[in-house]
């Protein structure tokens, strides 16, 4: 598949994830070596722990505690809608905050998409009072960084390699952490 040269212009959806229409999708993506990569497991998911997975993503409306779309590429002028990605929001207790999670198929990706889709999202939250949201992001993921601050993401604290970014926040609470932090 080539990605598309100017995604810029690309038509843009979010779609409710659907637990028959989406599952097949969802797994391709869930088991693609980059993305098992900057999850916190690393370990691909079983086809039985990936349906569970689909079940609690796709059974909450938004304004309950999760919500997940897909995010659907349009090209006007040649091929129909197609699946790009997946985007959740979920509230998180460990956290006490809504955490925002992102993967785009390969195809898809460095064309701005993640970031048009998280400013997206970010709208969203704010309207429907989803604070605070945040997003952890593995040590060694430039572009995910990238997006989200391109988005209005803040990193608030670094631990264990992991940074913790923030929608709307005004800067770093402590700087400590970010020391040796690799963009
Ligand atoms: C992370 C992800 C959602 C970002 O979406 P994207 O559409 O690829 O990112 P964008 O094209 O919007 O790029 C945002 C910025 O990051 C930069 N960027 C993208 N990939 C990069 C990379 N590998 N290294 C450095 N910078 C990078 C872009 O140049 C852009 O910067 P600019 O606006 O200054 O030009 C997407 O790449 C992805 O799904 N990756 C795999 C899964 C993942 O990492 N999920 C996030 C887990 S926290």
């Amino acid at each position: 598949m080539c990605p598309e040269r100017n995604a810029v212009n690309v038509e843009l959806a979010l779609e409710s994830l659907h637990f028959l229409r989406h599952w097949k999708f969802a797994r391709t993506l869930a088991t693609d070596p980059v993305v098992r990569g900057v999850s916190m497991d690393a370990r691909p998911p079983t086809i039985w722990k990936h349906l569970c997975w689909m079940w609690r993503w796709s059974r909450w409306p938004w304004g309950k505690e999760y919500a997940a779309w897909v995010v659907v590429l349009g090209q006007p002028t040649k091929q129909l809608p197609r699946p790009a990605g997946i985007v959740r929001v979920g509230w998180t207790p460990e956290l006490g905050a809504y955490e925002v999670h992102i993967a785009l198929m390969r195809w898809a990706r460095g064309q701005g998409i993640g970031t048009r889709v998280l400013s997206r999202i970010a709208e969203v939250a704010e309207q429907s009072g989803a604070r605070p949201l945040v997003a952890q992001i593995k040590n060694g993921n430039p572009g995910s960084m990238r997006a989200f601050e391109r988005a209005g993401f803040t990193p608030v604290w670094f631990s264990d390699g992991i940074a913790q970014l923030e929608y709307g926040a005004h800067g770093p609470r402590s700087w400590d952490g970010f020391r040796g932090m690799e963009n």
